[in-house]
């Protein structure tokens, strides 16, 4: 039985990937400061309330797991939050808290989890980055530089862990999940839609699906890299979303 570790696991998602896990006889840690649903819980996923944005607290809880089960197989940072506004209305306090959870936050959990997987030679790293990583995305500036960030962090972690310790990310395109559906209206959702070769939003079990595969033994050869699961939206160039902040 394999110890997983996800970060972000209350939600979208997190919680499609911890209940593929589970599903396939892991132990999976739920960090999260957000309670789960209680139906996850007596399936057999634990929950423990973290910030992953507590450097202390991180550690303390990766240590405690690694000491329980005596192992750290896997460990999927998966924890992010987004605010939607133009650049020239992003405040101090909210770009700050969207670097300590979405970069430093991954930061964190990898070297945490990977002290204890360097000193056993076995482990895998994962994390959630996006699309909006790879290129330009009006209102999300910040979160844009944090995914592009997780991106990079994913190369370096890989190159000085290697050959014991494999790292990858994933990075979905449009994903229907609570964060989605607290920014966007019907329209704007339909708008995306459109803008998307599948012609559709992901489901979070599409994603967790990914993770799933990064986690196995299949892709034993693949670090280092960004596995991109977004229905063909970057695979043609696009214009359509300039604009829409100021202009
Ligand atoms: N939904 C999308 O379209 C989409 C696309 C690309 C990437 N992502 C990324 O996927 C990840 C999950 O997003 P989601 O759409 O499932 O969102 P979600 O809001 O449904 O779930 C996020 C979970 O993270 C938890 N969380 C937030 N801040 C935390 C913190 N500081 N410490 C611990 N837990 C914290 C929340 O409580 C929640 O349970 C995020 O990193 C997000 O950036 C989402």
């Amino acid at each position: 039985m394999r110890t997983v570790v996800i970060s972000g696991a209350s939600s979208g998602i997190g919680r499609a990937t911890a209940a593929r896990f589970a599903a396939a006889g892991d132990r999976v840690v739920n960090l999260d400061v957000r309670p789960p649903d209680p139906a996850d819980v007596r399936g057999g996923i634990s929950w423990r309330e973290v910030d992953v944005a507590d450097w202390v607290e991180v550690g303390r809880a990766v240590d405690e797991i690694h000491a329980e089960h005596g192992a750290m197989d896997v460990v999927v940072a998966n924890a992010g939050i987004s605010v939607r506004r133009g650049v020239l209305d992003i405040d101090e306090r909210t770009a700050r808290r969207v670097m300590e959870v979405n970069l430093l936050g991954v930061l964190r959990l990898w070297q945490a989890a990977a002290r204890h997987m360097v000193a056993r030679r076995h482990g895998v790293l994962l994390a959630t980055a996006s699309v909006n990583g790879m290129r330009g995305y009006p209102l999300y500036a910040d979160y844009n530089a944090t995914k592009a960030g997780v991106a990079s962090l994913c190369r370096t972690f890989a190159l000085e862990l290697s050959p014991h310790v494999r790292v990858a990310c994933v990075s979905p395109g449009a994903v229907l999940t609570p964060m989605q559906q607290a920014e966007y209206t019907e329209e704007m959702l339909a708008a995306v839609n459109h803008q998307i070769p599948a012609g559709r939003h992901a489901a979070p079990e599409e994603i967790a699906a990914a993770f799933v595969y990064l986690a196995s033994d299949e892709a034993r050869f693949c670090t280092g890299q960004e596995l991109v699961i977004d229905g063909g939206e970057t695979a043609g160039a696009t214009t359509a979303m300039h604009g829409t902040a100021y202009a």
